[in-house]
């Protein structure tokens, strides 16, 4: 989505908004903008496409002030170009907004019949024209402001500069986050804390309906119905996260190859290994629950399918699950004795925070498996199982799949031993098995590079691509597939292996590469049977197994790559570094923007 950044300063603020800027590029990257407050009159400098066009811009043009706003934006309403690039600014007042204006045809109709000339196809040009309006009919700065919220309807972080008040930015927040960095004689605001953590690391979120009035030494911080309210001041942990690319090409690479290091760290936490016993260390109430919700979307949906299949085999626990889009709205009959888990990376992917809410007012009990415990989906859950990956840059999820996965596992064993359906020694060896995770990943990356490289090369030439698996495999082919398509543009479905012959198997040809993940588990030779089915009719076999299934499998691939043999619980993770790495390597073979693919972003704080 889009990120949002203002200073109230005391020295010229355009190359520290840029700077600030850079952190919020995972959240939209098809324009950008700012403005500020120079010799009593606003001035902007707007650009198409990523961030260094601003920032060429501003080198020819550039911009002085000590107070100013800035946009890094994902379109939704209007096409990525410089005309819809944020700020907008109208007679003396500037706005930057991430979210949704859900009213603005109406109001747009409304504004322009009492004569207001709109400039841009975006939604947010409303908040722009309304404010004018109310300071037109006399309003001072704060009670215009108050009276456009009561107007717009939607999804809003919201900063607004006005022209004839040199000293303050105004705030609001309905949905996506807005945090207030508290400076020295200087403040702050961003979407999150890791745009402003140079800045400060002190800092207030505004909650939603709170709208703000940020001066040069404080905040003054007002709710929907204009009272003051007093919002917790916090320390941030997100100045120990400033990230770069270190040795990598791209942010995905060392993502990737961080895995190791992560994993260990989610286990640390979520496990504990005293004497002659291995635990688990988070929990929920699962002992007498009669099922488990589990919502989230994209990569993080497919952490949770995974767990779908370990919450069910080891806790004997029925679990509900679906993308929190639909999870929403399809009114499941959900029992409030039973309990929810939301998966979000960031922590304020809209989708899922609305089913988190929606499962909270039916009396659920909630927690979050987040990588984030700043965000909102952490701050509202009853329960937070931090997953402990650290930033992850590149738009395409990793790193946090493997964490979410580690998180979701060691519940899994967890409720299994709360709801006595796994001895203490079925969980210690369960444990174990995680435990080996991140030495097992260490050898898996230094070893399939060539494989991987050759591999590469034949699916940069390919226009489809099936993967396929069953068990907690065909997760991870719809999450292959995904990998490969979000970065690569390469056209690819991931299938229950099972369900070839029922449709796709007409797909298979010569030209069709079938990527098949099938370690030697009790599913092994029924997926081998399928692969069968897709080599007699022409398709090019890629097979990723292990030592023992590369052993059993007699048939004639393109390809194999073979991963050591694993623990069952283990496989997923390990797994997923063969099919995250051929993603990448595909794409970067092809020349794309493996961090930054076109159309998306990094945090889908609109519905
Ligand atoms: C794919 C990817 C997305 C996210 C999805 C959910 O590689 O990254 O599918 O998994 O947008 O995002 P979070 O986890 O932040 O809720």
């Amino acid at each position: 989505m889009c990120g949002i950044v203002g200073i109230v300063g005391h020295q010229p603020v355009s190359e520290r908004l840029v700077d600030a800027l850079k952190r919020l590029e995972y959240r939209g990257y098809d324009s950008a903008g700012l403005a500020t407050l120079c010799e009593g009159s606003l001035h902007s400098r707007r650009a198409k496409g990523k961030l260094v066009n601003l920032e060429k811009r501003l080198k020819e043009e550039p911009l002085s002030g000590i107070v100013g706003i800035a946009h890094t934006r994902w379109a939704t309403h209007g096409a990525p170009t410089e005309r819809n690039a944020h700020p907008h600014i109208a007679e003396g007042v500037a706005v930057v907004h991430n979210g949704i204006i859900e009213n603005f045809a109406e109001l747009k109709d409304e504004l322009a019949a009492a004569g207001a000339e709109f400039q841009t196809d975006t939604d947010t040009e409303v908040v722009v024209h309304l404010l004018a309006r109310y300071r037109r009919e006399g309003m001072g700065r704060g009670e215009a402001m108050h009276a456009m919220l009561k107007r717009v309807r939607g999804a809003y972080a919201l900063a607004v500069l006005f022209e004839d008040d040199p000293s303050t930015i105004m705030a609001a927040r309905n949905g996506p986050p807005l945090a207030i960095g508290h400076g020295d004689g200087e403040m702050f605001l961003g979407s999150d804390a890791i745009a402003l953590a140079p800045f400060t690391n002190a800092v207030t979120y505004l909650v939603d309906g709170d709208w703000a009035v940020i001066g040069k030494t404080g905040v003054d911080i007002f709710n929907f119905d204009g009272h003051p309210v007093e919002r917790p001041r916090q320390t941030s942990l997100a100045g120990a996260y400033l990230a770069d690319k270190g040795k990598y090409r791209h942010f995905m690479e060392k993502e990737i190859h961080e895995q190791p290091e992560v994993v260990a760290r989610a286990l640390g936490y979520h496990t504990s290994f005293e004497g002659n016993r291995a635990d688990t260390t988070s929990c929920m109430d699962f002992a007498g629950i009669p099922s488990l919700a589990i919502s989230a979307c994209g990569t993080a949906y497919l952490a949770g399918l995974i767990a779908k299949y370990w919450f069910e085999r080891y806790a004997r626990l029925p679990v509900e699950i679906d993308v929190a889009s639909e999870f929403r709205y399809r009114e499941i009959p959900l029992p409030p004795q039973s309990a929810a888990l939301f998966i979000s990376q960031s922590g304020e992917t809209a989708d899922t925070l609305a089913s988190l809410r929606y499962c909270k007012a039916r009396g659920l009990k909630t927690g979050a498996v987040v990588n984030s415990r700043e965000s909102s989906i952490a701050r509202e859950a009853d329960a937070v199982f931090p997953i402990f990956a650290g930033p992850e840059i590149g738009v395409a999820s990793t790193k946090a799949f493997t964490c979410q996965l580690v998180a979701l596992a060691t519940l899994a064993i967890g409720a299994a031993r709360a709801r006595g359906t796994a001895t203490q020694d079925e969980a210690k060896a369960l444990v174990t098995s995680l435990a080996e995770m991140p030495g097992v990943m260490g050898r898996v990356l230094n070893s399939i590079k060539p494989d991987v490289e050759l591999l590469s090369r034949e699916l940069s030439k390919c226009h489809d691509v099936l993967y396929i698996g069953r068990g907690t495999s065909f997760p991870l082919a719809m999450e292959g597939a995904l990998k490969l398509k979000e970065i690569s543009y390469i056209h690819a479905e991931g299938y229950a292996a099972g369900e070839l012959k029922h449709g796709p198997l007409a797909l298979v040809d010569e030209n069709m590469p079938v990527i098949v993940i099938a370690p030697h588990d009790r599913f092994f030779d029924k997926t081998v049977s399928n692969m069968q089915e897709a080599a007699a009719r022409g398709g090019r076999i890629i097979l990723i197994t292990d030592e023992k299934g590369a052993a059993a499998s007699k048939l004639d691939t393109m390809h194999t790559i073979v991963l050591p043999v694993v623990d069952e619980i283990i496989a997923p993770m390990i797994f997923a570094l063969p099919i995250q790495l051929l993603a990448y390597h595909t794409a970067v073979l092809m020349g794309k923007d493996v961090d930054q693919p076109r159309n998306l972003a990094k945090s889908v704080t609109v519905e």
